[in-house]
């Protein structure tokens, strides 16, 4: 079943308070170990080479935060997160975005009206579904109101077919 491009898909990770804490720990910790590396190219997890073009694996595809360090904290890969459209992931407060093909985007999920978390990206805009605000995909400025800051931008890095937080 193809999903059609410019739709927004959620990824809400199991998170027990506790997790979250060691997960996002193991986060800064990586991303420190990478750019010590230096030379990786990414290849945090390759086992499961789905061929994109509107695959629906939703979470079920999604590697698992490193609860013990061993892997990278790949958010998703190129491939999941379709052009127009984005994702949301809940765990790390993020939504990413592919604003034009091969361009990839993050910022955070919040919403700067009153805090609710962003939800549907369609068509280049992601949505806000308590109040209705809207936000560009591409640079995170506001569309649409209540809203009238732009979703701060969040770091991310694409190594191959990864995307993970930076
Ligand atoms: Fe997002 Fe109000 S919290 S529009």
């Amino acid at each position: 079943m193809t999903e059609p491009q410019g739709t927004a898909r959620i990824v809400a990770r199991r998170t027990i308070g506790r997790r979250t804490v060691v997960a996002a720990a193991g986060a800064a910790g990586l991303s420190a170990a990478l750019v010590a590396c230096g030379g990786s190219d990414g290849t945090a997890d390759s086992s499961d080479s789905s061929d994109g073009a509107g695959s629906s694996n939703g979470a079920a595809g999604q590697p698992t935060a490193g609860a013990d360090g061993g892997a990278a904290d790949v958010l998703a890969k190129t491939t999941d997160i379709p052009e127009g459209g984005g994702m949301v992931f809940a765990d790390q407060g993020v939504v990413v975005t592919q604003p034009t093909a091969g361009e990839y985007k993050a910022f955070s999920s919040t919403c700067t009206h009153t805090g609710c978390a962003v939800k549907d990206i369609k068509d280049g805009v992601i949505h806000c579904p308590c109040h209705g605000s809207q936000f560009s995909a591409a640079d995170g400025s506001v569309k649409a109101g209540p809203a009238t800051k732009p979703l701060p931008t969040a770091s991310i890095k694409v190594s191959g077919t990864s995307i993970t937080l930076a």
